[in-house]
């Protein structure tokens, strides 16, 4: 048989969106990552693509998002290296099963509940990269809360969109931060580029629930004030 009469069995790169792809970089190689929330499992197959895991787990709660995914791997191949799963949060995955865990495009009420909810996290050898949408302080706090270290923290932008992604590992630490850490973490450290419109976005959150809480709450509102001015001094 000729060449050009033999059947084509290339599979085209998958590209990631800019947000995903800060959660691919973040991603440390390993044997096995679950990619909680997975929706399309672009992820699990991108990390595959490029070598940086051998297998994943792509969870997610709904069973019509694991047919998206179902669909992304009829595409670009790894059925047999992705493991669809339901599972609600990383209620159904093991301790033993993975060496990474990345939780993206979720509230981040709903992530830091899964921190705080999933003791066997709490182990140096496991890496964690959280991709917050909202509520970035409650992610943070968990982590604090929990023992986990942030390794690394990045923004990226979108159309209007800024997004944050932050990179984790359980150290057993228990330092003090400062009040203000939970909304800004380490972005006042370089404040330029995406991170400095994210704090933007940061302040004006917290210059509107502090002016609301003005006469409800006037001691609230100015432990906000207050928190408005250590992130300015920080930066
Ligand atoms: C907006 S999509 C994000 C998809 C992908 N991770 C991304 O960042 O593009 C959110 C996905 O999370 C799933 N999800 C919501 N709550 C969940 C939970 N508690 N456990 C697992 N998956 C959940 C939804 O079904 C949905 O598929």
């Amino acid at each position: 048989m000729g060449r050009l009469s033999q059947p084509l069995f290339y599979k085209a790169m998958l590209k990631l969106t800019e947000r995903l792809q800060m959660v691919a970089d973040f991603l440390d190689p390993c044997a096995c990552f679950a990619d909680i929330g997975t929706d399309h499992a672009y992820l699990p197959v991108w990390m595959l693509q490029n070598g940086k895991a051998h297998y994943a787990i792509a969870a997610d709660i709904n069973p019509n998002p694991l047919k998206n995914a179902r669909t992304t791997l009829a595409q670009y191949g790894f059925a047999e290296q992705i493991e669809l799963r339901l599972s609600d949060g990383l209620q159904n995955i093991d301790a033993w099963e993975v060496g990474a865990v990345a939780v993206a495009g979720m509230g981040g009420n709903q992530i830091a509940d899964m921190v705080a909810g999933t003791p066997w996290l709490q182990d140096e050898k496991k890496q964690l990269v959280l991709q917050p949408m909202t509520h970035f302080e409650d992610v943070r706090r968990a982590l604090r809360e929990n023992g986990f270290s942030v390794l690394r923290e990045e923004t990226v932008a979108e159309g209007e969109r800024v997004y944050l992604a932050i990179s984790a590992r359980y150290s057993g630490e228990s330092r003090a931060y400062p009040e203000w850490y939970d909304y800004a973490g380490t972005l006042p450290q370089n404040p330029t580029g995406t991170n400095l419109l994210y704090l933007q976005k940061v302040l004006s959150r917290l210059e509107k629930r502090a002016k609301a809480l003005q006469s409800a709450n006037p001691k609230e509102s100015e432990k906000l004030f207050a928190i408005i001015k250590e992130i300015k001094d920080a930066c």
